[in-house]
């Protein structure tokens, strides 16, 4: 059974899955061009979501390479024609992949939600060929930096308090889901001790600006009745939140995303 803190039946679910992409892909991208990702690589993009990176991937890998998007619910992804991409129904938790198979695997957002995730890890690595490269992108909004998060709000004074509080239902949401909120925070070792090499991380932080498609907006909508049961926001702080996300002057720092990569020794 999947614990994933976000009802993925909620109509609005692909405007949430948009607006990650609009802030995080373009990071995401230089970081798999960095990696080298090109002609005829085999790749495996895990919970795709969207299917933005998916496709990206495709379309760099050429017609002699191949990429598999997984996800536990496929509504979303569409190769838009791609033979190139294939589209699977997958728990990365449960379900089977095919060993030392993959040039790249990349996971973002995803390991973050998973209870399991110190074993998910490891298979990711077992699903790499010698000297293929992972890719592990997530997030930290967790512990300390949820009120660092704050400073950067452009707001009146109310705002920031709000957000703050709403920040800290958000997370309490998701730690009693079994995720990690700070899981960004020490991916970098986790793929040392999960055996890479060549491991490096970077941080990234896109201000993100409001308006009606904006990604507070997404999981404050989806989680809203969760956030005020579990935590210290209140319905009003709920309601203030979502103005503050419609109006295009608002900007406030979205989840810290930290890309952190490494090799499969061996090749
Ligand atoms: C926050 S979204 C991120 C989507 C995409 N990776 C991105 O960054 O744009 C998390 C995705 O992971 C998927 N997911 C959650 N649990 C999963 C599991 N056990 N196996 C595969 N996918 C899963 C969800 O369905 C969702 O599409």
């Amino acid at each position: 059974m999947s614990t994933y803190v976000f009802d993925q039946a909620w109509q609005k679910e692909l405007d949430r899955l948009g607006a990650l992409e609009s802030l995080y892909d373009r990071a995401s991208r230089q970081h798999l061009a960095s990696l080298g990702v090109g002609d005829g690589w085999r790749c495996l993009e895990v919970g795709a979501g969207a299917g933005g990176i998916a496709r990206w991937l495709a379309d760099r890998v050429g017609e002699t390479g191949q990429v598999l998007a997984t996800d536990l619910d496929t509504r979303f992804l569409d190769a838009h024609g791609r033979t190139n991409l294939d589209v699977l129904t997958h728990n990365i938790v449960a379900d089977p992949l095919e060993e030392a198979s993959f040039d790249l695997v990349h996971a973002r957002a995803v390991l973050v939600h998973l209870p399991e995730r110190d074993k998910v890890l490891p298979k990711l690595v077992t699903v790499l060929r010698p000297g293929g490269w992972l890719l592990v992108e997530d997030i930290d909004f967790g512990g300390a930096t949820g009120p660092m998060m704050t400073k950067y709000l452009d707001g009146p004074p109310a705002a920031a308090q709000a957000f703050a509080r709403v920040g800290r239902a958000i997370e309490a949401v998701h730690r009693a889901a079994g995720a990690d909120p700070s899981l960004g925070s020490h991916l970098a070792a986790d793929l040392r001790t999960a055996g890479l090499s060549n491991v490096d991380a970077e941080v990234h932080a896109p201000l993100a600006r409001g308006g009606p498609q904006t990604f507070l907006r997404g999981t404050v909508e989806a989680l809203a009745q969760r956030l005020v049961a579990t935590g210290p926001a209140t319905t009003e702080d709920i309601e203030y939140i979502l103005r503050f996300c419609d109006a295009p002057e608002s900007a406030y720092l979205p989840p810290l995303m930290v890309s952190a990569w490494g090799q499969r020794p061996g090749a």
